[in-house]
């Protein structure tokens, strides 16, 4: 088990009601689709939100739309702690595993789950990994890390320049919302949304309360995933819909399923799940709305692992970064998830920079009992 590494640098975090000049005029675009054709649109939730008045003020916040490929399948490629640091050498195989990851998999859409940058000038960091994507017409969406506002950039600034980078569809912050880089990605086909991503800030430090620690996600984020699961299920005729909630702090409940003697994983667990101290009942909510039933995130570099603990899955992405910070589990690399239009659950993998074969070949359903029984015997 490795010893969990200390905070390298302290920053605080200042809440989200700050403006950010351009912060409208600088609307997200869709460069295109990715190499299979899916396509993608921005619109709004509408319909009879069963949500109440208090909370329906949240759907006004836009929805990013993605159709199923024409031949019903849709990728998304995860990558998580690229640590990218613009003209490091260590940055390097960074940058080298982001263009392997694309042009082997092709991805529909990339979801970065944070630590994408970590040093000055962090504008160009961000600029140069995901230049690939800018390259390929590969759409992406981030959920900030922890670092990202530990340079000279404030957290909502380093946001408004990823959000000025071609292919990015993270939509506005909103100052009603804390953090920046919360997002509702729907993938539907011609029956409607069949899967919704949701993306969340899980924010830095703890600075802004007067304590050390990681931050957690605040009360109205989860009011905000409360009213877009709402509306989302009442417009999906009252059944909730398949959702995988993506951000980059742990949440507490992975430090108890890894806990758990009987515990279900696949993959690699190398060191314990470093969540913060506080809990604000984000997987309660997503168990009482009965949608999201997966739950990835990055932060923890050297675990990769997917874990179902009650009726939740717990997942880490591959760590996709570099020698700037403790790596100790092998080539970098992405986690993969594959969707089919009309079949339930998803496939999901891991890919490692330089090798042929994939890890971890899985297919998640929301209903399965227990993933070590659904592989091949050895
Ligand atoms: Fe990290």
């Amino acid at each position: 088990m490795m010893e969990r590494r200390d905070f390298l640098k302290v920053a605080a975090l200042t809440g989200a009601a700050i403006a950010v000049p351009g912060l409208e005029a600088a609307a997200s675009s869709v460069a295109g689709s990715g190499a299979g054709s899916a396509s993608a649109g921005t619109g709004s939730v509408s319909g009879s939100a069963s949500a109440g008045a208090g909370v329906a003020r949240y759907a006004d916040k836009p929805v990013q739309k993605f159709q199923f490929r024409p031949d019903g399948k849709f990728k998304v490629l995860q990558f998580t702690d690229t640590h990218y640091i613009a003209g490091n050498p260590k940055s390097e195989r960074a940058l080298k595993n982001v263009i392997q990851m694309l042009d082997i998999e092709k991805p529909d859409l990339v979801i970065h789950t944070g630590d994408i940058v970590y040093g000055n000038p962090a504008d160009a960091a961000a600029r140069e990994i995901f230049q690939p994507l800018v390259d390929r017409g590969v759409p992406f969406a981030v959920a900030l890390g922890n670092h990202e506002s530990d340079f000279a950039m404030k957290r909502e600034e380093i946001f408004e320049v990823i959000r000025s980078i071609k292919g990015n569809i993270n939509t506005p912050m909103r100052p009603d919302i804390y953090g920046c880089s919360n997002d509702v990605i729907t993938l539907s086909s011609e029956n409607g949304v069949e899967q919704v991503f949701y993306l969340f800030d899980s924010g830095a430090y703890l600075e802004c309360l007067g304590e050390k620690g990681y931050d957690y996600i605040r009360h109205n984020q989860i009011e905000w995933y409360r009213c877009h699961s709402e509306t989302i299920t009442a417009a999906n005729s009252g059944k909730p819909v398949s959702s995988l909630a993506f951000f980059h702090i742990p949440v507490r409940e992975f430090c108890d399923a890894v806990r758990d003697t009987h515990r279900d994983m696949v993959g690699v667990f190398c060191e314990e799940p470093c969540p913060s101290r506080y809990n604000s009942g984000l997987v309660a909510n997503f168990l009482e709305k009965g949608d999201v039933h997966s739950i990835i995130c990055g932060h923890d570099h050297d675990n990769d692992f997917v874990l179902k603990h009650g009726n939740m899955f717990y997942l880490y992405g591959r760590f996709s970064g570099c020698d700037n910070e403790y790596n100790n589990i092998g080539p970098s690399g992405a986690r993969i998830f594959e969707f089919t239009k009309g079949q339930p659950g998803y496939r999901t993998y891991i890919r490692k920079y330089g090798q042929d074969t994939i890890e971890q070949d899985l297919h998640l359903t929301r209903g399965m009992s227990h993933i070590l029984a659904t592989l091949p015997k050895m």
